[in-house]
Order: structure tokens, then sequence, then C-alpha cells
């Protein structure tokens, strides 16, 4: 199975597409973390993309589709994946329909202030990269993962005026994303009106994908 999970900044693209990962065995490929560790690494690509990111608008088509060529081209991508992050715009759409097929795009639904919640207080461990809120999944020990013992920290683009940015670049880059899909009969909904523990959602997101398997 193929899978895209679509949503704006904060709705949980990293969390539940990590936990699909483990449920349906598949890869997981997050954009945001390719391009962060090409920015720490001072690649080419890493240089290219720095100025976009730390002001929460999205990175050229051109770079991020070339960046997702190769990498779906890998070997481990064949039995399936999970894509968080991508495609953010029509046109990578257009250029992923050509890579490969797509199943199913589940929709995270979430309201803007609940994001904005969420971002402010999310923290990412610095070794291993779980994920952690601390509203909603903390950490056994503050300031600590529980999967590595590594320092959580918090993302630069999460200050409140990149939030802002990221959001206006969402509805105007990314929502048309979502109406492509639908016009595919592809996107299964998964829409969450207030906060709700984490786990009720990963089911509904479940339910989804075991309606689509069948
Ligand atoms: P990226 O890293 O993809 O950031 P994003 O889309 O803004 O998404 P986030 O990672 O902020 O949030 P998420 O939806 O994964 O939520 P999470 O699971 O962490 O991209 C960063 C930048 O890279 C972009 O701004 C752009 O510049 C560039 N980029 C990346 N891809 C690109 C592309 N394709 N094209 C161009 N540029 C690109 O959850 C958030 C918090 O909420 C966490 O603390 C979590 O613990 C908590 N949480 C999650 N789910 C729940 C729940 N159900 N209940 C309670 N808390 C929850």
């Amino acid at each position: 199975m193929n899978i895209v999970v679509l949503g704006p900044p904060g709705a949980g693209k990293g969390t539940h597409s990590s936990r699909i990962s483990d449920r349906y065995d598949l890869i997981h490929i997050t954009t945001g973390d390719i391009i962060r560790d090409e920015i720490s690494r001072e690649t080419e690509i890493g240089r290219k993309a720095k100025k976009y990111v730390q002001s929460g608008k999205l990175v050229p088509d051109e770079i991020v589709i070339e960046m997702m060529r190769k990498r779906l081209a890998r070997k481990d991508c064949k039995d399936g994946f999970v894509l968080d992050g991508f495609p953010r715009t029509v046109n990578q759409a257009e250029a992923l329909d050509e890579i490969t097929d797509i199943d199913v795009v589940i929709n995270l639904g979430v309201p803007k202030d609940v994001l904005i919640k969420r971002l402010s207080s999310r923290r990412i461990c610095r070794d291993c990269g779980e994920v952690y809120n601390l509203v909603s999944m903390r950490s056994e020990k503050p300031g600590v993962c529980d999967e590595c013992g590594g320092e959580l920290y918090q993302r630069e683009d999460d200050r409140p005026e990149v939030v802002e940015k990221r959001l206006e670049e969402y509805d105007k880059q990314t929502k048309p994303v979502l109406g492509y899909y639908r016009k595919k009969s592809k996107v299964k909904d998964v829409i969450i009106k207030k906060e709700e523990p984490v786990e009720k959602i990963v089911q509904m997101v479940f339910d989804a994908l075991d309606e689509t398997v069948d």
C-alpha cells in the first residue's frame, strides 16, 4: 500500500504516519526530516532550502521533487510507503503520479487553535526524532526521550511568527492538493473537532485504512 498523509502543520502527520508505518509495515518518509537533515549537513540542497524553512515558506518544487524522485527509487519503497509532508503543491502531486501510484490519502483535519497550541508545546528527540508534546504526549522524564534517552528540543520553525506563515502556506498551496486527490476519490477524512486522546485518533486513522485494505 502506498499512502499519503495530508494535513496542516501540527495536524499529527508525523505522529500518525509513524503509527501507520509500524502497523502496516511500511517505510515512513518525511520530507521535513529529509530537508532538516540536508540543512544540518550543509549539503547543496540544505543550503538552498534553509531560508525557506526558517521563514515558514515551502521549499521550491524543483528541489523537493528531485529529492523525492531519488528517495522513492530506493529499494526499500518497493513494498509500500507512507508519505508525510509530500506532496504539498499540485505540481508535486502531479510529479508523484508520474513516479508511482498512490492508493489512499489520509486527510487529518484539525482546528487552527488546536494546531497552534500543539506546535508551541511540541518537543522532538535530537537523536531518534520521536515526537512528544508538553500537553498531550509527555515523556516520562521531562526533557528526555523515553525511547533512547536523547535530549528533547523545540524546532526553530515552531516559533509563533513562523507557525503563522506555515499555516498560510498550507491554505494557499497545500489545500488544493486535497481537491486534486478528491477528484480521484482517494481521500479518507479523519476530522478532529477538538483535542481528543491521541489513541482515539490513531484508531480513527486505522479504521479508515482498514476500509481501504478490505
Ligand atoms: P514538516 O516537518 O513536514 O512540517 P509541517 O508540515 O509543518 O508539519 P509538522 O511536522 O509541524 O507537524 P505534523 O503534522 O507532522 O505534526 P506532529 O505529528 O509533529 O516541514 C517543515 C518545513 O519543511 C516546511 O515548512 C517547508 O519549508 C519544508 N518542506 C517539507 N516538505 C516540503 C514539501 N513537500 N515541499 C516544500 N517544502 C517542504 O504533531 C504535532 C504535535 O501535536 C506534536 O507535539 C504531537 O505530539 C502532537 N499531537 C499529534 N497528534 C496528536 C493528537 N491526536 N492529539 C494530541 N496531540 C497530538
